[in-house]
């Protein structure tokens, strides 16, 4: 039977008896080997594709959700929000769904893929549209927890942390140590600190290695890589269009303490680390999901990463590609519509 992922690495995780269990059995995520993605961008590496679109809504932020709606549960929560561009918001409603909390998400108002929306509202959240952009619902959202009875459930809720830095566990299991270089998108920055709090602490127990942390933003929402607060982020990879993270310290703390890098991609890099994956690999994602590809791609094809070196890579896909179907039928085109007879279906496939 599968176990969620507080159950699976209990001894790891701030629970005790007294903690009500929260869970969708999330994590426990397939680590998809890349053989034609490694092809295709020339190098003679093992790339590895973690799959975090198979958690139960879709992405990678079940993972803390379970994390912090148990320890909400636990102390007696009846309400939690979130500030969000989408994917925190939906797994944050499910969760609460689950513990019979109420959910209150603060969407940047004409910026949020629809497929997450449609699930925020399905899990019954109070969905409200912020005539801002990711940072000042976040501003708000701090700002009403200070002053009325409601669980923040944003990465900056240490629980996040804790539960995400699972993902590192499980990819030092499945390859039996940690990778050399660990490729990931950057938005509000949370994910990158998680992951490399896990592989210190696997390592710090199992001496499993530490890799080089390769963190993504999107060039039009690269604060970190500016050094400097984006007023306007702008990007097509709407879930991490933010201009002002807020573990943007512990990023650099992950980047710097690895030997790794942050750096930024653009949109049409994006795409086409989007597109190679689903049609060389099978794996569809959404398009910040691609951003960590899209800088390996970039440092592979530049030369600052070496291609013939033995390598294990692993490349976090973190959210579904359903998330964002609109830009799944703008990038992959056309459906042909046929008259319903044997002739046109064989002309439209291309048979005849
Ligand atoms: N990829 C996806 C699909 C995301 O939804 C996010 C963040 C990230 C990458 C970046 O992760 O913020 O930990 O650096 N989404 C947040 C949200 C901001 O509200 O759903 P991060």
């Amino acid at each position: 039977m599968r176990v969620g992922l507080i159950e699976r690495y209990r001894r790891y995780l701030p629970v005790t008896e007294r903690t009500p269990i929260v869970t969708l059995c999330e994590g426990s995520t397939p680590l998809i080997p890349a053989p034609a993605l490694a092809r295709a961008l020339g190098c003679r590496w093992k790339i590895f594709l973690k799959y975090e679109g198979m958690n139960p809504t879709g992405s990678f932020k079940d993972r803390g959700m379970t994390m912090a709606v148990s320890k909400a549960a636990e102390a007696g929560a009846k309400a939690v929000i979130c500030a969000s561009t989408g994917n925190t918001a939906a797994s944050a409603a499910a969760y609460a769904a689950r513990a019979g909390m109420r959910p209150v998400v603060l969407l940047p108002a004409g910026s949020v893929a629809l497929g997450k929306v449609s699930q925020a509202l399905a899990y019954g959240a109070t969905v409200l549209a912020v005539e801002g952009n990711f940072d000042a619902a976040l501003e708000l959202v701090l700002r009403a927890c200070d002053q009325y009875p409601v669980t923040l459930v944003n990465s900056l809720n240490p629980f996040r942390i804790e539960g995400q830095k699972t993902g590192s566990f499980e990819i030092c299991d499945d390859l039996g140590r940690a990778p050399d270089l660990h490729f990931i998108p950057v938005g509000n920055a949370g994910n990158i600190t998680a992951y490399w709090k896990g592989y210190k602490e696997y390592h710090a127990e199992k001496e499993s290695g530490l890799p080089r942390m390769m963190g993504f933003q999107a060039e039009g929402a690269a604060p970190i890589v500016l050094g400097h607060p984006v007023a306007d982020p702008h990007t097509l990879a709407t879930a991490i269009k933010i201009g002002n993270p807020a573990s943007w310290k512990s990023a650099e703390a992950a980047r710097d303490e690895s030997g790794g890098r942050i750096d930024m991609v653009t949109d049409d890099e994006i795409i086409e680390a989007y597109k190679m994956l689903s049609r060389l690999e099978g794996v569809f994602v959404e398009p910040a999901s691609a951003a960590g590809v899209a800088g390996m791609a970039k440092y592979l094809r530049s030369g600052l990463l070496d291609r013939n070196k033995e390598t294990t890579a692993v490349c976090i896909l973190t959210g579904h590609g359903l998330k964002d179907p609109e830009r799944a039928i703008k990038t992959f085109g056309e459906i042909i519509t046929v008259p319903a007879t044997l002739d046109a279906v064989a002309r439209g496939a291309g048979l005849i």
